[in-house]
């Protein structure tokens, strides 16, 4: 079986480790936790960085930093993971969605002003498997209505987008820098791993501040153990933070590796007419952190099916996120009644994703492709 992803774990993050083991450093101080923190920012041109246990814990704290009253609406793609709207909800704010565009399955930015309220406080744009979201229609919005931006860069490690295209002052900006705060995860399949974490990213010092104290219980500063607010403990350990700092090195290499798998995918599947492929926008240099298929649905296959198919020959998939509009737990509770979100809808039956991992060989990506192409036959 070919696995959907393999970490790639190094001498260099074993040598940390043992460093942590042998010095007792274990838990969540540590000179680790502090290199990991300034390498991630700095990488992404950040002032801030916090560690925190995983990448649907440093979105609750970067929603609770907002401070949001309650009944108060975040704007998001129905095409995310439940982690982005139940930020929003545990903060007692209301998920507001959008659609996803066709073509890099992020957020259709052109939507995103008809859904602005009096209680519009944020937008939370996510970018979907490797690829940014177009961002500069996103940061003008939230100037003219003076709306803050919690960006998702989960799954785009390393990517980056040209903003100010068409003017000149275009630049190049790595996604997870271009935002009030930003959050990550660092979960085994990401390309910068920590086993399980996360990371919020912020210019702000009072914002910085704040996610700090969130992340520890909101110990006061001037008596231990005395609380004026509700805190968590989303602490991420030395012992993690160690194999990050060596990951966060490997950056350079591991988009190499990701680009080259993403590319070399789309040269053996494109002449495929059944299947539509991750693409890369003029204005994006993406880093295909998971290689997505979308099933022409005249195949009569759906991704559940065609993923069975796969399986059966040996290639692990994994199938697209299902809209938040779709989630019970939210249906349930009588949101998103009647709401319709077409692209979502269908690339939620008809999408996939192929090994993806870091560690993918070219052996293991030519068995992929043969597979698919015999599946699809
Ligand atoms: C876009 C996005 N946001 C947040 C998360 C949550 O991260 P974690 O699994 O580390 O909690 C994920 C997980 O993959 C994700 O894809």
């Amino acid at each position: 079986m070919i696995p959907v992803n393999e970490p790639l774990i190094g001498e260099q993050e074993i040598a940390n480790v043992l460093d942590c083991l042998r010095t007792g450093w274990i838990s969540s101080a540590g000179k680790y936790l502090e290199q990991f923190e300034q390498a991630w920012a700095s990488y992404c041109g950040m002032r801030y960085g916090i560690a925190v246990s995983n990448g649907t814990t440093a979105l609750q704290v970067a929603v609770a930093c907002l401070g949001l009253q309650p009944g108060d609406e975040v704007i998001l793609p129905t095409f995310t993971i439940i982690s982005c709207a139940q930020a929003i909800t545990y903060n007692g704010g209301i998920p507001v969605l959008v659609d996803c565009e066709p073509r890099t399955w992020c957020m259709d930015v052109t939507q995103v002003e008809s859904r602005i309220t009096p209680r519009t406080r944020a937008i939370m744009p996510v970018h979907i498997y490797g690829h940014p979201v177009d961002m500069d229609p996103i940061l003008h919005l939230a100037k003219k209505y003076n709306l803050s931006i919690i960006e998702d860069a989960a799954e785009a490690h390393g990517a980056e987008y040209l903003s100010g295209r068409g003017t000149n002052s275009e630049t190049w900006r790595r996604c997870g820098g271009m935002s009030d705060i930003s959050v990550f995860s660092f979960y085994a399949n990401k390309l910068v791993t920590t086993g399980e974490g996360g990371m919020v990213l912020t210019n702000d010092p009072g914002l910085a501040e704040r996610a700090r104290s969130l992340r520890n219980l909101c110990f006061r500063h001037e008596r231990r153990f005395y609380h004026t607010e509700l805190g968590y403990n989303f602490r991420l350990t030395n012992l993690q933070a160690a194999i990050g700092v060596a990951q966060v090195e490997r950056m350079p290499e591991t988009i190499h590796k990701k680009r080259w798998m993403g590319e070399s995918y789309t040269q053996r599947l494109k002449h495929l007419h059944q299947i539509q492929l991750p693409i890369e926008e003029p204005w994006a240099r993406q880093v295909y952190w998971m290689y997505g298929l979308v099933l022409d649905e005249a195949t009569g296959m759906d991704a559940p099916e065609f993923a069975k198919r796969l399986q059966a020959e040996g290639v692990e998939t994994r199938p697209f996120f299902l809209g938040i509009h779709e989630q019970p737990v939210y249906t349930e509770r009588g949101l998103f009644m009647g709401e319709q979100y077409p692209v979502t809808g269908r690339i939620a039956r008809q999408g996939l994703y192929l090994p993806s991992g870091v560690a993918l060989t070219e052996a293991q990506l030519d068995v992929v492709c043969q597979v698919v192409e015999k599946v699809l036959a």
